[in-house]
């Protein structure tokens, strides 16, 4: 066993470090150099047939379903279709609206989860076309979708996802920009400059997981915590969700994710000194409401440490720590972002002796409902 984790401590921190080459692979040949676009020559429909759905409904468990939340803002904005994310075992006992321009996306790692399969299996039966992304050839998700777009992360051990998650959500860009070719709702130029970004990414996550100190001193910091909140608008919230999720299944630290500025409805109620708080604040569209959000816990004591994007002078003024992200698009920012979220997780749990790779109560795909 510890062969296979080659080098490293735990299955869960060789899987962070194998995130560039995931990403990487997942691109691979996707991505037409030349021309700057993406190609998808695994879809055997036709983009005739793949332009006329105008709803798409995400369904999955865990991480992958936050991967899909990171989907919907990016198809919605690129290609202009409305798009619904749902927890697989709500959806499955749902009565879904479906008509025959809905196309059904499951996301699973494993192919295995039997609430994503159970909820596949329901829209097939209802005639509706399922697009798979996973991880898993061969997989009772691979083999009963009706198209599959796998993420080449390779095995993933450790019970927390990390590389398969940052490659989910690389497919979910390939796939959005894809559509948005065929459906001409973006032009060739904005294509081709997502495009290049997304070809830097994997050296930008190489170079965060170089620096990571920060991170992991303010993860040391958390060993008498009992409680961590994350905030963050849009994007950053659809990652918040991820960093909060993956901090309690291998911290046992309690853990809320909320969107920035709906903490005075509630939660502001427990801020008090020193409760740490993380604000992702990386979309420059509202940046400032955000910043607002962060003054206010601020106010009521709260340590915060704020993400904000390479060249952002002014967070520093409102925070008692910034870590900064690479520059990158906005729309790219949470495969970044979610990079030091996955390691403060794993610096927490490190930090109070606890077994990585194997929390407590959890198995690594969930075959039963
Ligand atoms: C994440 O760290 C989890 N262990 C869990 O949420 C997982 O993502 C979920 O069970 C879904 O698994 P799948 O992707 O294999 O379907």
């Amino acid at each position: 066993v510890q062969a296979e984790k080659g080098g490293y401590d735990s299955f869960m921190l060789k899987e962070i470090h194998e995130q560039p080459q995931a990403v990487r692979d997942t691109m691979g040949a996707r991505i037409d150099e030349n021309n700057k676009r993406v190609i998808l020559p695994e879809l055997k429909m036709s983009d005739v047939e793949l332009a006329t759905y105008d709803r798409i409904y995400i369904v999955a468990c865990g991480t992958s379903m936050h991967a899909g939340l990171v989907g919907k803002d990016v198809i919605e904005k690129w290609t202009r279709v409305p798009v619904e994310v749902a927890v697989a075992s709500e959806f499955r006992y749902r009565d879904p609206i479906y008509t025959d321009k809905t196309l059904m996306i499951v996301i699973s790692q494993s192919g295995e989860t039997a609430d994503t399969l159970a909820a596949l299996r329901e829209a097939k039966k209802s005639n509706v076309k399922v697009l798979a992304i996973t991880n898993v050839v061969g997989s009772s998700v691979a083999r009963e979708a009706d198209e599959v777009i796998f993420t080449w992360a390779g095995p993933e051990v450790a019970v927390a996802s990390t590389k398969a998650y940052t490659s989910q959500v690389v497919a979910l860009y390939l796939f959005s920009l894809y559509l948005a070719q065929v459906k001409g709702t973006m032009a060739a130029v904005e294509i081709a400059e997502v495009v290049e970004h997304l070809s830097e990414i994997p050296g930008k996550i190489a170079s965060m997981l170089e620096n990571d100190d920060q991170i992991r001193r303010f993860a040391e910091g958390t060993k008498e915590v009992s409680s961590l909140f994350f905030i963050g608008r849009s994007l950053d919230y659809a990652v918040s969700l991820e960093g909060s999720l993956k901090l309690k299944e291998i911290s046992y630290i309690h853990s809320e994710a909320y969107p920035a500025g709906e903490l005075k409805h509630g939660t502001l109620a427990l801020i008090e000194d020193n409760v740490p708080v993380v604000a992702l604040a990386t979309q420059p569209d509202i940046y400032e409401k955000t910043v607002s959000n962060i003054v206010e816990v601020k106010a009521r004591g709260a340590h915060v440490l704020g993400f904000a994007t390479e060249g952002n002078h002014d967070l520093a003024k409102s925070v008692d720590e910034v870590i900064y992200m690479p520059a990158t698009l906005p729309m790219l920012t949470p495969i970044l972002t979610v990079i030091p979220l996955q390691l403060l997780a794993y610096y927490a749990s490190v930090a109070r002796g606890l077994d990585v790779d194997k929390p407590r109560n959890l198995a690594k795909s969930v075959t039963v409902e």
